[in-house]
């Protein structure tokens, strides 16, 4: 496969992340050609010139538009807050380009419905950013599930906690506004959630969810004055699969002294699996096959058995970081792209958590449980 020519546009947190990834793909997996990092966009000019030249592109721009029909580009790659992906989505996936979205896909069903119909109508290759579920031990996770290893499944807890959000003094950003951020909390790491339980237990066929706003103001960084928080803070539902398994998430910007809190258990009639991000090189399983005197949780630790993680390291327990998970997720679309075959988180499961993710805000609003295919706009 030839080299790809990508665009990336947005230079915050997860612009370094992309950029990072996109430099360190081609070493830590050499099957995939390196990316070619042809532009950096951002609404502000001199941050894009100068991280320009210290990220290893070869130009710099302000104009995303001119980016996504720029004919020498094959990737658009999106890292701008979550109400800007839905014209930046559709611009690059109009010109035919293979697109690389953070998440949320979108802000609400209809426009992720819109935005994942024109890439399969174009036949383009797409990513969504759910970075946590390329952990190797995700994969081991998902295995011993499908395996029959731990039985039947019966419940899945998940959580994901962060406290971002938690000191009332921490100014309003466009993560506050309903029209800019979505969904709060839900949207922001909800979302990160509801694929990581689709990806290992499968479709989610209905929610009942409760949301609240904690903080309703805060500080305006520029002026000071106060500002209305528009969406919520936390999000709780209660989940059933179609599979026939239950479930609960907790869902928190303002979990105080949580800072990466996904968590997950999960039950099953022959034993458990349990994982938390803080420890993402840790997977914990019970089984209760083995010897009664020894029962109990074994921790697993990433290794280089487990695909994926040699590619970084030789040696076991050494560990994986979230930049790594961010080079695997990377190397995924270029496999996609090169094989012309379509990965879990593309804009389809994009759509999907889209859909949940409005399910639940849904139900919030009408007390009442949704079916997931029945959440549309
Ligand atoms: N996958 C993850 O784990 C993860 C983590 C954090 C954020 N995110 C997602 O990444 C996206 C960006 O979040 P962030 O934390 O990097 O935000 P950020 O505020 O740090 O950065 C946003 C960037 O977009 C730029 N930008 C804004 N409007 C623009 C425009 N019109 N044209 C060009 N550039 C523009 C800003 O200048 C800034 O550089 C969001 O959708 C968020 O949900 C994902």
């Amino acid at each position: 496969m030839k080299s790809l020519k990508f665009g990336l546009i947005g230079t915050g947190f997860m612009g370094k992340a992309h950029a990072i990834a996109l430099r360190s793909v081609g070493t830590a997996f050499p099957s995939v050609p390196s990316p070619v990092l042809a532009c950096l966009v951002d609404s502000n000019a001199e941050r894009a010139s100068s991280l320009a030249k210290s990220w290893g592109f070869a130009q710099s721009s302000t104009d995303w538009q001119g980016l996504c029909t720029d004919p020498d580009i094959d990737v658009v790659d999106i890292c701008t807050p979550n109400h800007l992906h839905k014209e930046m989505a559709l611009a690059a996936i109009g010109a035919g380009k293979h697109v690389y979205c953070e998440k949320p896909l979108a802000l609400t069903t209809k426009d992720a419905a819109e935005i994942a119909q024109a890439a399969r109508a174009a036949g383009v290759r797409t990513s969504m950013g759910f970075n946590y579920m390329c952990n190797p031990l995700i994969e081991l996770a998902k295995q011993a599930i499908e395996s029959g290893e731990i039985g039947e499944i019966f419940s899945f807890c998940g959580n994901y906690q962060e406290d971002y959000l938690s000191d009332p003094a921490t100014p309003f950003s466009w993560r506050c506004l309903r029209a800019q951020g979505g969904h709060g909390a839900l949207a922001d790491l909800g979302t990160h959630l509801i694929n990581m339980a689709e990806y290992l237990l499968g479709p989610i066929a209905s929610v009942m969810g409760s949301m609240t706003t904690v903080h309703r103001q805060r500080p305006d960084p520029a002026s000071g004055e106060m500002r209305n928080v528009e969406n919520e803070d936390i999000a709780q539902a209660l989940v059933r699969f179609a599979c026939g398994c239950t479930g609960t998430m907790d869902i928190s910007r303002i979990a105080t002294g949580k800072k990466c809190g996904l968590t997950f258990e999960i039950f099953g009639s022959k034993g458990s699996l349990s994982f938390d991000q803080e420890r993402m090189n840790e997977l914990r399983v019970y089984k209760t096959s083995d010897d009664e005197k020894l029962r109990g949780y074994r921790t697993i630790l990433a290794g280089p058995q487990h695909p994926d993680y040699a590619a970084f390291c030789p040696a076991p327990g050494h560990g994986l970081g979230i930049n790594d998970l961010k080079v695997i997720e990377v190397k995924n679309l270029l496999k996609s792209i090169e094989n012309d075959e379509a990965i879990f988180s593309d804009f389809d499961n994009g759509y999907r958590v889209q859909m949940i993710t409005d399910a639940i805000y849904d139900s919030s609003n009408e007390s009442r449980w949704v079916n997931t295919e029945a959440a549309a706009n």
